[in-house]
């Protein structure tokens, strides 16, 4: 007999027979586009770090709804830059606050047909930068549950189709059900930010967002990329208090962490690839060291068949335009 009897290759010559072989496949369904949503009209602010994303007034974010809607994409992940903020993040409980508004207009134009998903954290909104109350220089974490469950409550009430807590608090998820179980919303899921690493991925979101914190950094809330079986204990904590979507994020350097985490619990999971993912791909291709299209779907296909169900990407659109088109 020839030597090799197994030949692997045979399935790799034919592109019909690659496609049906295919062990994973990325689907529009699966994708999230965040967005960043600013007072004003007719505001249009590039943000220089992530080229073709921008810091959006209402009426032009509800344009771009529009765009990504008919690229295939039907959810969004909102980010607010108040007009104000104050030291507890207060301002983002406001009935007209600026994600409140977004929702608002969102929702009358588009109804279900597009699903809102609502970031809910303070650093957007507090003075110094960091995701809660500070005392004795460090953030509070029980003070903060209740910021977080009002802000929570007050984006429920906008309409927010799902509520996304990315502080990293312990014990948020059981706050965050028990309001909004208490106030009417006992049907609106909770996609947890579970695994939340202190990344410097995060760099040109905080530009995009102006949630710099004024002092210190997070690494006091969110966890060290050392660890793995602390992932694992904060999504079973998570999952124990209510959520039903746990996420990993970043995504590109925590493939290993979505995996034990599919393999682990049977649970959605979202990945979400951060601003920092997003930019280096943005300006390696601007220098033609990469290619973009490539490499982006093969990043997206890899945080796939590392296990996550849902990608939230700000190449959403980009992705979904590939998919639709024949080759
Ligand atoms: C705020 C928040 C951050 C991101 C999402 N929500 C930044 C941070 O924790 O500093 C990062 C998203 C990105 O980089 O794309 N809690
Ligand atoms: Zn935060």
């Amino acid at each position: 007999m020839a030597f090799p009897v197994t030949r692997l290759r045979r399935l790799r010559r034919n592109p019909i027979l690659r496609g049906m072989i295919a062990e994973t496949t990325l689907s529009v369904d699966d994708l999230i586009m965040p967005l960043f949503v600013c007072p004003g009209t007719k505001v249009k602010n590039p943000i220089n770090s992530m080229p073709g994303n921008y810091q959006l007034s209402v009426d032009l974010l509800v344009e771009e709804c529009a765009v990504i809607l008919a690229t295939g994409v039907k959810s969004v992940l909102l980010f607010g830059i108040p007009e104000h903020k104050d030291e507890h993040g207060h301002v983002a409980c406001e009935h007209n606050g600026i994600v409140q508004q977004a929702i608002h207009a969102i929702k009358a134009r588009f109804g279900n047909e597009l699903l809102i998903v609502a970031d809910v954290c303070n650093c957007e909104y507090t003075t110094h930068g960091h995701c809660g109350t500070i005392v004795d220089g460090d953030v509070d974490n029980d003070l903060t549950l209740e910021t977080l469950a009002a802000q929570s409550l007050s984006l429920a009430q906008a309409g927010a189709d799902v509520i996304a807590p990315s502080d990293m608090m312990d014990g948020r998820v059981k706050k965050i059900r028990e309001i909004l179980d208490n106030n009417g919303f006992a049907q609106t899921p909770i996609m947890a930010y579970s695994a939340k690493y202190a990344s410097g991925f995060y760099g040109p979101f905080r530009e995009a967002a102006e949630s710099t914190p004024k002092f210190g950094d997070r690494r006091s809330y969110q966890m060290n990329p050392a660890n793995s079986d602390e992932a694992m204990r904060e999504i079973a904590l998570d999952i124990e208090e209510g959520a039903d979507m746990v996420m990993v994020k970043p995504a590109l350097s925590y493939l290993d962490i979505i995996r034990r985490c599919k393999d682990t619990f049977n649970m959605p999971i979202v990945a979400y690839s951060v601003s920092g993912e997003f930019s280096m791909i943005k300006a390696a291709a601007a220098n033609g060291w990469i290619d973009e299209e490539r490499i982006m779907m093969e990043v997206a296909l890899s945080i796939k068949r590392a296990g996550a169900d849902i990608i939230i990407t700000y190449y959403a659109k980009e992705i979904a335009k590939v998919l639709s088109t024949p080759r």
